[in-house]
């Protein structure tokens, strides 16, 4: 069954970046000149979903407004004749069939997946989280989705990772079976660096059958006392096997300031209009 829902993940608290996030949602913080949640957005589209569903919480209505018609501002463009900007407006608006969903308490990125449940209706999925900003040239999820075809199962990004960091990521047990494809034979969420299967740590995209749902209904809370889709995917791999891809390109973890620093510097570097100014700047002052 083709994947034509994204599930893009809003709620979490942004407590690494207060007290930014106190009255801002973290997902609405720009990279460059757009805020991080349209990146997902826009991941999502470019590799071919049809339809969107932001599970939400309480103080995120910023993301809301964001991809609703704005009538006032557009009239204001209309009257200055900024057609250029006006029509970019337009565009943001009617980028995608977007739904809401609020995870009322916050028990854990499986919860929340599984607060999707009735929108996603029995079809299989794909989860994005928008922290983790991938820059490739075909998009993560695009590679993802056709693996989830080619496989038919389940498929998880991965990246590799230093022996520290075990402790901040879910982490497979994998078996090669191509060229940045693992058959996943365990996973375990932030698992300590001896007991950790590998390197290869979870990154923020999933394709998930139908079959998660049912799994994450009945998932205890796990580490953190919040309920894992780690650990949902691992009791899922009783009935069915998973996959993982070793992304390409460049990943950054904007949930943390200086992940998000870094990867606001790297991409204004790479554009045209901002890059060759910010690199004088930058020799100035280094
Ligand atoms: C979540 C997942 C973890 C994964 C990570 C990727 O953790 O639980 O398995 O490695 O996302 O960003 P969080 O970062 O929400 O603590």
């Amino acid at each position: 069954m083709k994947v034509r829902k994204a599930v893009i993940i809003a709620a979490g608290r942004g407590t690494r970046f207060l007290p930014m996030t106190r009255s801002q949602p973290k997902e609405m913080m720009p990279l460059v000149d757009k805020p991080l949640i349209q990146y997902a957005v826009e991941e999502a589209l470019n590799s071919g979903i049809e339809q969107v569903i932001i599970v939400t919480a309480q103080g995120k209505s910023a993301i809301e407004d964001y991809f609703e018609r704005s009538p006032e501002l557009e009239h204001f463009l209309e009257q200055k004749g900024d057609t250029e900007r006006l029509s970019q407006m337009r565009e943001i608006a009617g980028m995608a069939d977007i739904s809401y969903v609020r995870q009322k308490e916050q028990l854990g990125l499986g919860h929340a997946i599984n607060t999707a449940r009735e929108l996603v209706g029995g079809e299989p999925c794909a989860v994005i989280l928008p922290d983790d900003i991938i820059d490739s040239a075909v998009p993560c999820l695009k590679r993802m989705l056709d693996i989830y075809e080619k496989y038919e199962a389940g498929v998880i990004a991965v990246e590799r990772i230093g022996d520290e960091d075990t402790r901040k990521y879910g982490i497979i047990e994998p078996k090669q079976v191509a060229e940045r494809v693992y058959q996943v034979l365990s996973l375990v969420e932030k698992p300590e660096p001896a007991q950790a299967p590998s390197r290869l740590g979870i990154v923020g995209r999933y394709v998930l059958t139908p079959q998660i749902f049912d799994v994450l209904a009945v998932t205890p809370p796990g580490k953190g006392n919040e309920i894992q889709v780690t650990d949902a995917l691992q009791l899922l791999l009783k009935q069915q096997k998973l996959y993982a891809f070793e992304l390409e390109g460049i990943r950054y973890d904007t949930g943390t300031p200086l992940g998000w620093l870094k990867a606001n510097v790297a991409l204004a570097l790479k554009r045209d209009d901002l890059g060759p100014e910010l690199r004088e700047y930058f020799k100035k002052l280094l």
